[in-house]
Parts: structure tokens; sequence; C-alpha cells
């Protein structure tokens, strides 16, 4: 369980995060969209621990926490893969920093390549792969850990559309198949439609309105008609407000 409470964040000056709250439950998803520059970056680093909170506080499974958290895995924007390290190498590094035998990262790095459909890279470089491959590579490494709360920041925002749907249905089986929190920023109303068990709308600095997806999950989603009903809401949410 995730609690954020009268959080408050400035950039010098600048106000990004003004009074915000928000509850997330143990184990569901919550997708964060909003217009660039409203904050949703700096939320979610926030809950990273890569930034430090002004005032507020967020709570995981009831703690106070204010730095980086060993089961919380994070995807920022740009996969951060190390470009001199092969797939392999990438994926296992992680748990070479826990300090785990030999025998079990290979039993691990290998199970999650397999899982991700990822094994035949696992000897190339980050540059010799496309974007949605990067992504994949990405997820693995951050998976292979077990967090219990994994971020992602515009997973998908830099793929084209089929890759786009291949890498949510992946994410999103992943999360079925785990124990665990996830919370993603994005630009697009499908994917938040598709991922988020809870939808938060942010405007500048502040939540505008939070919706309950009661279709997450569902069968064959981008088939139904209640899906795009309720992508129109999302989008009605956002552009309300715009003009102002
Ligand atoms: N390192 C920084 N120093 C100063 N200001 C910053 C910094 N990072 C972000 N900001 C400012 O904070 C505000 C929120 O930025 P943030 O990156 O959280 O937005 P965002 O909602 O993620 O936008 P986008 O959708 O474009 O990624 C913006 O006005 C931005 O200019
Ligand atoms: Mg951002």
């Amino acid at each position: 369980m995730i609690q954020i409470k009268n959080l408050d964040f400035s950039h010098g000056d600048e106000k990004v995060l003004n009074n915000i709250n928000i509850d997330i439950e143990k184990n569901t998803t919550c997708a964060i969209i909003g217009p660039s520059g409203c904050g949703k970056t700096t939320l979610l680093y926030l809950l990273a621990g890569l930034l430090s909170i002004n005032r507020g506080e967020i709570l995981i499974n009831g703690e106070e926490w204010n730095n980086c958290r060993r089961e919380t895995g994070v995807i920022l924007q740009n996969y951060g893969l190390l470009p001199w390290k092969t797939v392999w190498n990438n994926v296992s590094l992680g748990l070479k920093v826990r300090g785990l035998s030999k025998k079990e990262i290979e039993y691990k790095v290998s199970s999650i390549l397999n899982e991700l459909k990822i094994t035949d890279l696992k000897d190339k470089y980050p540059t010799q792969l496309s974007g949605g491959q990067k992504q994949r590579v990405a997820i693995a490494r951050t998976l292979v850990t077990n967090p219990d709360l994994l971020l992602l920041d515009e997973a998908t925002s830099a793929l084209d559309a089929m890759t786009k749907e291949h890498i949510q249905n992946l994410i999103l089986d992943v999360y079925k198949k785990r124990s665990m929190t996830l919370v993603f920023v994005t630009h697009s109303i499908e994917e938040a439609v598709f991922l988020g068990q809870k939808i938060i709308i942010m405007e500048k600095t502040k939540i505008k309105k939070v919706i309950d997806n009661p279709y997450f999950g569902a069968e064959e989603l981008r088939k139904k008609i209640d899906y795009y009903n309720l992508c129109l809401e999302v989008r009605k949410w956002l552009e309300d407000g715009e003009s102002q």
C-alpha cells in the first residue's frame, strides 16, 4: 500500500507539486496521466526516492520513505541500459550488486530472458537492439530483482503503435504473474485505461480527478466498447480546463 500525504515539491522557486494526496492499494496498478510539465515524472521520482520531499510524506506498507528502497524497481524513459554491457550482463547487474551466487544469477537471468522472450538477444549490446527490444531488456533487468513496487515513466512513448501494444500486453502479463504494485506515468489515454486499475488525471501541480477502472484486466479489453467509453471519459477530463 502506498500513501502519499499532503505532498509538496518545488524545483527552486517553481512549485511543481502542490498538496498531492494519493492512496494506492497493494498489488494494484495505477496510471498517472496529464499534460506535459504537470509534474508526473517528478511525482514518480519522489516515489522512487530519487528526489527528496519538501513537505508531506510517502508511506510504503506503512513505512515512511524519503530515499531509495531495495524492493522498488524503476524504469525511466531512456531505458537506463549500460551500452558497454551485453543484454545478459545488463540484466544480471542488479543481482551481482545484491551478492547472489553465480548459480542463482544464471537461473534467474535465464528465467526472466525466457519469460520476456529475449533469450536470443543475450549476447547483443543495447545499440544493436530496437526500441521495443531495449524496453524488454529494461523490464527484464528490473523484474529479475523481484520488486514489490514497479515504477515506469513513459514506458512505451518512444515505440511505434504495434510495439506499444506488445509492450503493454507484456507489462500486463508480468504484472498478473507477480505480487507487485505497478505505478506508471503515461501520455497515452489508451495505455492508462488498458493498464491502470486506478487512473490519476493531473493538471499543473495537482490531481484533477481519480477514476477507478472496472474493466482493468478484462479479456480482449481493446475490442470492448466499455474500454473506448472510458478512454473518452479520461479524454474529457484531460481536455476540460485546457482553455483556462
Ligand atoms: N531538474 C529540474 N530543475 C528545474 N525544474 C525542473 C526540473 N525537472 C522538472 N522541472 C520542472 O518541473 C515541472 C514538472 O516537470 P515534470 O518533468 O515532472 O513534468 P511531466 O509531467 O513529467 O512532463 P512530461 O509529460 O513532459 O514528461 C516542469 O515545469 C519542469 O520544467
Ligand atoms: Mg515526464
